[in-house]
């Protein structure tokens, strides 16, 4: 579904992807896991054509998007829930959700789909009106998250969605994000939590100093012998 070949990007003098090449097949939840300043936030932004790539290519659904700017990207089918939540913190919750729906048409359908996310997230329902940086972290997460969504996109992407939550929400988080994939889509997940987003996924990558060092079923990370010791603390 979503192919990144040979990517290389950076920032200024700072090459960030030293050349990577992954794919994320359609239905799977896909891993991406690394050390702080591997890049994993750097591909997701790649991806995203938030970052442009100085060489390779994405393709989307046999749908080159080298180049792409982020509406193209989006409008192709694909979501990016970015590190840090960054909600729109003057916007109300809704005119943060109904900001994830902005290049679509459909207005009735993304009403239903605001329905759906506040019947997903009651406090959000409850707090439709109020201001998003007033919401608590947890609160601004799954508004996040519910932004993604609102762009009915084919793959959405998570950057460290369990970041500074508590343990309760964090294990609500990744419900969420497994039930996102269960109900048929596509999911590149970002997590520190090495341990939980290998037993989540369904395929995974280890990113290291911008470079894809090992590829398997999350089973095969979790036993490997390098990603216990220096990534599962065991
Ligand atoms: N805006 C930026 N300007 C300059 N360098 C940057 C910028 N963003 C990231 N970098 C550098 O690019 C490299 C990869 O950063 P990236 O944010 O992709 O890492 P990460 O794997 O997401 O790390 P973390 O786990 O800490 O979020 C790092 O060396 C970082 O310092
Ligand atoms: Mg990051």
């Amino acid at each position: 579904m979503l192919e990144l070949i040979n990517a290389v990007c950076g920032y200024g003098g700072v090459t960030a992807l030293q050349g990577i090449t992954f794919e994320v097949k359609a239905g799977q939840l896909v891993a991406l896991i690394g050390a702080n300043g591997a890049g994993k936030s750097t591909t997701l932004r790649a991806i995203s054509g938030l970052v442009p790539l100085r060489a390779g290519a994405l393709r989307f659904d046999n749908e080159v998007l080298t180049g792409a700017r982020p509406p193209r990207i989006l409008k192709a089918g694909i979501a990016h829930c970015p590190e840090g939540r960054r909600v729109f913190p003057h916007m109300t919750v809704e005119e943060n959700l109904d900001m994830g729906a902005y290049l679509r048409s459909d207005r009735s359908e993304v009403a239903a789909d605001r329905d759906r996310i506040y019947g997903e997230f009651p406090r959000l329902a409850e707090r439709r009106k109020q201001a998003a940086g007033t919401l608590s972290g947890g609160e601004q997460q799954m508004l996040a998250i519910g932004r993604a969504l609102m762009s009915r996109p084919r793959l959405v992407m998570f950057d460290e969605p369990s970041l500074g939550l508590a343990p309760n929400i964090v294990e609500r988080t990744f419900a969420i994000i497994r039930r996102i994939r269960d109900t048929g889509t596509t999911v590149l997940l970002v997590e520190q939590n090495a341990f939980a987003a290998l037993d989540m996924c369904d395929h995974a990558y280890l990113l290291e100093g911008g470079r894809i060092v090992l590829s398997g079923s999350g089973a095969e990370l979790i036993a490997n012998p390098h990603v216990r010791k220096a990534y599962l603390g065991a």
